[in-house]
């Protein structure tokens, strides 16, 4: 399948094909395709596409993120291109900051393709031991993992509401975890990369009411153009000596979109976070409610706009339950499914609602879902 076009929730394929996206860019484009910001970014490129020193929107996008996100970081942030990006300063920042260099990150989580991060993928080739030694797989919404996280590390990564099991029932546990990375000297990494800009204004932080000391973002950020950034506690970030540096970095056309996307978050002008969330509470709400009627092995889980349907019954409690439960490739099945009946579903699985998810598109996806398992 290659895409020629996208408009709004849309995409359009080479062959002339329309589907109903619920991916928007991995999660990227919370407004929908083709939206009036981006088209506000293209005067931008008028004005150059790469300068390296530092420009005007970057300034804007710090003091939004200092006044309006978090009050209680620096008010200077390290942007890059990517997520993964993100993740990787946000760790060397950790180690150089504390001199420990184990990290500790769960299972069921995802946090890029850096090596360190990828060893349970399934493509994880390439990755020297070495490196995956440097990293602690703890078990996720599972209290074992307090004893796992020691005072010989650097920090413990973990994205506010997992991807490969998103929820909303995490807020014990995240509390829990922040107060025991305080007793132990470990720094708490957000990494909101998925969840920042998405679940609310503040991301997981807000929702769940915890504060870390370092958090990433990325996706929404961007606007739907590549950008990573990372913010920390003023005592952290102003640690010396560590290398953040790229070309691309802090580009104009990233940063101009992202200070358009933050001003938006703040006018609520084209995002209303009440909106994106009745989308997803509606959908989850009533496939489920179809399932238990149906019969189904099926349950959606979720948090806010994001959702995934898993292929069981059974309550799972993080993703190695997922794993226990799930048929083998029921997820990929289910989506090759959706797609004959005009719905792309990404290969992670996930479904992001975006501001052109209207409701009656929703009420449109949950009847097409319906019908999806019952062909
Ligand atoms: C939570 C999380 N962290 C990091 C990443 C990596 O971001 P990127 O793909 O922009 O490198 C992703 C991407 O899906 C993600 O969901």
């Amino acid at each position: 399948m290659e895409i020629k076009n996208a408009n709004k929730c849309y995409l359009t394929d080479t062959q002339g094909n329309t589907y109903i996206d619920t991916t928007m860019g991995s999660g990227a484009q919370i407004i929908g395709h083709n939206n009036p910001l981006i088209r506000e970014v293209a005067e931008q490129i008028k004005k150059g596409t790469i300068y390296t020193i530092p420009n005007h929107h970057t300034r804007k996008v710090n003091s939004y993120l200092k006044e309006y996100i978090n009050p209680d970081f620096d008010e200077k942030y390290i942007f890059c291109n990517s997520g993964t990006e993100a993740n990787m300063r946000a760790i060397r920042l950790a180690r150089a900051n504390t001199g420990r260099n184990l990290i500790g990150r769960f299972h069921g989580g995802w946090h890029g393709g850096l090596d360190g991060f990828i060893e349970e993928h399934p493509n994880n080739r390439g990755v020297p031991p070495e490196t995956n030694n440097l990293f602690r797989i703890l078990p996720y919404n599972d209290e074992q993992c307090f004893d796992m996280i020691t005072a010989d590390m650097a920090a413990v990564i973990i994205e506010t509401a997992q991807g490969s099991n998103p929820r909303s029932d995490v807020k014990k546990f995240l509390e829990k975890l922040r107060e025991h990375c305080t007793r132990t000297g470990v720094l708490l990494v957000f990494d909101e990369v998925m969840t920042g800009f998405r679940l609310s204004a503040r991301g997981g932080a807000e929702i769940f009411d915890v504060r870390p000391d370092i958090v990433t973002y990325g996706k929404v950020l961007g606007g739907g153009f590549p950008i990573g950034a990372v913010g920390a506690k003023p005592e952290i970030i102003k640690t010396r000596g560590v290398f953040y540096g790229g070309t691309f970095s802090a580009n104009p056309l990233s940063m101009y979109a992202a200070s358009l996307i933050l001003e938006t978050i703040i006018d609520k002008k084209h995002i209303q976070y009440d909106k994106l969330t009745h989308a997803g509470e509606t959908f989850r709400s009533e496939l489920n409610k179809f399932f238990v009627e149906q019969d189904k092995k099926m349950t959606v889980i979720g948090c806010g706009p994001l959702s995934r349907i898993v292929f069981t019954d059974k309550f799972i409690r993080n993703r190695k339950d997922r794993d226990n439960f799930e048929p083998e490739n029921a997820q990929e099945a289910f989506s090759i499914k959706l797609k004959k009946l005009g719905v792309f579903v990404n290969g992670n699985g996930l479904y992001h609602f975006s501001m052109s998810h209207t409701p009656e598109i929703v009420e449109e996806l949950i009847n097409i879902i319906k019908l999806g398992c019952d062909s």
